[in-house]
């Protein structure tokens, strides 16, 4: 199983969904009783699911919870779990203190998540527990995406939904030439060394027509990742992270069965120089990025 720590989840994901979540409208969630999210990681995703699901409900005036929607994080990783856990943790006591006791509600509708150890094609839910089972950025890391959307359609009565990167289509302009350069290169070398398919996108609907889902539709979200002054702490954790060559070093043997080790040992020379230069820029106040990420939302129904 590819792992992935807590801070690359955090770092991806900020600001995802934040603004714009129009590309959800087909996942329903409004009308959503029991949502399972799959391959939760740190539960970013898992978190907006509960804001949304059962927002149309309704419910009773002194109900605790008035969307009475349930929304369960499944993942195979502990680490991560743990920091679902501690999120959903501090969010419960957050809306706690800023409780009505009057009218008995919270003041947002976070703390009602369950985290479950669980791998994706053997889900610890029963046939038809959920009405919506989702996942994000999952399918692209396994070596069989339709074995886990035929395990999405048996837990769920109703929808199955996927949110899948295309990571052959990210584009990032940047002030500092060098990196739209090294960026298109260690991506597309990164592409071909991948075990899984890590531009899967929209043909995750081939999966989902295999897996015998019916009224499939994929609606694209683009995910727009600025950088620009004031930096924020984790854009200068980013750019040192350039200039010393990690962040290259994360996906060496990808990049090196796509090249060589000399190829890979080449780029990382030229992707170090271009850290240095992103650095200066920043200590200059002069730099300035956009990284566009397309994700494609696929939703199809139990037949
Ligand atoms: C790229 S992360 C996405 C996390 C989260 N869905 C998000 O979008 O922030 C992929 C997640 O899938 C989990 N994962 C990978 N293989 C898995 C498997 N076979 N069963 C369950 N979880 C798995 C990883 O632990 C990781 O949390």
């Amino acid at each position: 199983m590819r792992r992935f720590s807590a801070e690359y989840l955090e770092h991806t994901r900020r600001g995802m969904w934040e603004d714009d979540r129009d590309a959800l409208a087909d996942l329903e969630l409004a009308s959503r009783e029991r949502v399972l999210d799959v391959g939760c990681g740190t539960g970013e995703l898992t978190r907006v699911l509960a804001e949304e699901a059962g927002a149309g409900k309704g419910g009773d005036a002194g109900d605790a919870d008035p969307t009475g929607a349930t929304v369960i994080g499944v993942d195979a990783d502990p680490e991560l779990l743990a920091v679902a856990r501690e999120a959903e943790q501090r969010a419960s006591g957050e809306s706690e203190q800023g409780a009505d006791h009057e009218s008995g509600r919270g003041t947002d509708r976070e703390g009602r998540i369950d985290y479950l150890a669980g791998g994706a094609t053997r889900l610890p839910v029963r046939d038809g527990a959920v009405d919506l089972a989702v996942c994000q950025a999952l399918l692209i890391n396994l070596p069989d995406p339709t074995a886990a959307v035929r395990e999405l359609a048996r837990v769920s009565g109703d929808l199955v939904a996927a949110i899948e990167p295309d990571n052959a289509d990210v584009r990032v302009a940047s002030t500092v030439d060098a990196e739209e350069r090294l960026e298109r290169e260690a991506r597309e070398a990164y592409v071909d060394g991948v075990e899984t398919d890590v531009a899967l996108g929209d043909r995750v609907c081939d999966a989902f027509d295999a897996a015998g889902l019916v009224d499939v539709r994929t609606r694209r979200y683009v995910h727009e990742k600025r950088t620009e002054p004031p930096y924020a702490e984790a854009a200068l954790r980013s750019a040192a992270r350039k200039a010393s060559g990690a962040g290259l070093a994360d996906h060496r043997d990808e990049l090196v069965a796509a090249t060589s080790e000399a190829e890979y040992d080449d780029l990382r020379g030229r992707w170090r120089d271009m850290g240095r230069e992103v650095v200066d820029a920043i200590g200059a106040g002069e730099y300035e990025r956009v990284e566009y990420v397309p994700f494609d939302v696929t939703v199809g129904r139990v037949a």
